[in-house]
This record gives C-alpha cells, structure tokens and sequence, in this order.
C-alpha cells in the first residue's frame, strides 16, 4: 500500500499517477496495476449519473461509490470529493460529511477553493482526516465561473491561485488538485509548495497527473478539451463488442455448445 508520507516524499523524486474510479470493477482493475491513488471524483455525477455538472452530487451519492471503490480496490489510497456545499454549512456539517466519508473507505477527502472554510480544513486536518485542495477550474462554481474555463490567464487571478495555493498548504493539506490552469503557472505553484500538486490541464511540471477514467478511456468521442489524452478509442471498442454480441444472439451463434449446460 503506498501510505500518505510516502506520496509526499514522491515531490521531486517521481510523478504521482491518480485515476478517477466510482464503482468496484474498475477499481479492480487499477488495484492490480501501478497506478498510486483513486479519485472518487464528484465527477460521478456526469460520469455515472448523467448530469451535465457535478453540483447534484450528494454526500449519501460519493459515500455510496466510495464504498464500492473501497470494495474493488484493496488497500489503494483512496481520496472522495466533499460535494457541493457540503463544507460550506458549518463545521459540524462538514465534519459529519468528511466522517462519512472516510467510513466508507476513503483514505482523505479534497474540496475546492479556499475563503471561507479555513476553519474547516484546518480542523479536518486536526481531527485526522488527511485533506487535499483543489484549485484552478474549480468545477462546484461553474456558474460563478461562466463556465467550464480556463483560470489563471491573467496577472490577478495567477496570484490569488498561488496565494491560495500556499494557504491551503499552510492550513495543512497534503496535497492539492490544480485544474485546468496555464502550465506556467502549474510549473511556479508546484515549485513553491513542499506539498505535491497533481494537474489536469495544468501542464506537465505538476508533481502528478490526474485524469477522468472514462475520458482517458475515450468513452465519450464529444468530450475533447485541450489537456486529454485518450489512451483507449474505448466507445468504439465497446461499441463493436455491444454490435457483435447482439448480432451473435440474432444468428443463434452465442451461446455455442461449449457455453451451454448439459
Ligand atoms: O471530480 C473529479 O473528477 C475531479 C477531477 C477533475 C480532479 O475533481
């Protein structure tokens, strides 16, 4: 099992490979391969459910996926989204959340942005729940944001990033998520934390990458921003394997011989 000290001891000797995963199969399969964290994104609720933003996510939604990550993936390191608002009622709130959370299986929690729940990341870290930022793109404020777009492209907002990059730092996170931001700014912000950054959409210079699992897999041939590599042309593999299964039932060729019982 790679443990939280060694993720950070990673900076500056190795990249830092993470993956998002939401149900048990697939964390199967990255648990047998070298890949060294798990992202229960809130992700879950375009990727799984439909929606066309993360904001439906709810905590009893990631506490069910968690647990089903935790399931299929060992004993990887697993980190699970708070969702949307849910560490933005009150440091009760947010504790009862993360608690849930981490019951489930995850191994530390990330939540996006920084003013306003100093309080609550701080007392998360001091109550033992390992918490990782997530700044840049921050998908929760899409609306605020006008959309899902570039950060940092400007003298002003590249400062609040790396201020805000080294508050989360100093409130005690243990790593931080940037998201889609210029890859000079990755490269500057991950040369001034001690903590490891991991980027999606922030260059190459961050101390990891993540990346949506079904993106990577080229589930979705219309989902194409800038930063994603398909590593797989997975909806046409899958696509060809549904047509050639249907077309076997179609000619009673499947199930054969060998597959049926006698
Ligand atoms: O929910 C998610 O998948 C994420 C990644 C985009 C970092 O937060």
């Amino acid at each position: 099992m790679i443990t939280l000290p060694q993720i950070q001891a990673m900076k500056g000797q190795r990249k830092i490979s993470m993956i998002t995963c939401y149900d048990s199969w697939s964390a199967r399969i990255v648990n047998n391969g070298p890949i060294d964290m798990i992202l229960v994104g809130d992700s879950a609720a375009m990727v799984m459910h439909g929606h066309d933003s993360t904001i439906p996510a709810t905590i009893d939604m990631m506490v069910l996926h968690t647990s089903a990550v935790r399931r299929g993936a060992g004993d990887k390191f697993i980190v699970s989204d708070m969702p949307f608002l849910s560490y933005r009622k009150g440091l009760t709130h947010a504790v009862e959340a993360a608690g849930k959370l981490m019951q489930a299986g995850a191994n530390a929690i990330k939540l996006e942005g920084v003013e306003g729940h100093e309080e609550i990341v701080k007392h998360l870290v001091q109550s033992g729940i390992p918490v990782m930022g997530h700044l840049g793109l921050t998908p929760q404020s899409v609306h605020q944001l006008g959309g899902n777009k570039v950060q940092g492209q400007n003298n002003g907002q590249a400062r609040q990033i790396r201020s805000d990059a080294l508050k989360l730092q100093e409130l005690g996170c243990f790593s931080l998520v940037l998201e889609c931001v210029p890859a000079e700014l990755g490269k500057a912000i991950s040369a001034e934390l001690t903590i490891p950054t991991i980027g999606i959409g922030a260059g190459v210079d961050t101390d990891g990458q993540v990346l949506v699992m079904q993106d990577m897999l080229g589930m979705s041939s219309e989902f194409k921003p800038r930063f994603l590599r398909q590593f797989l042309d997975g909806e046409k593999i899958l696509g060809e394997a549904f047509a050639q299964y249907d077309s076997e039932v179609k000619a009673c060729t499947f199930p054969a011989e060998k597959e049926s019982y006698r």
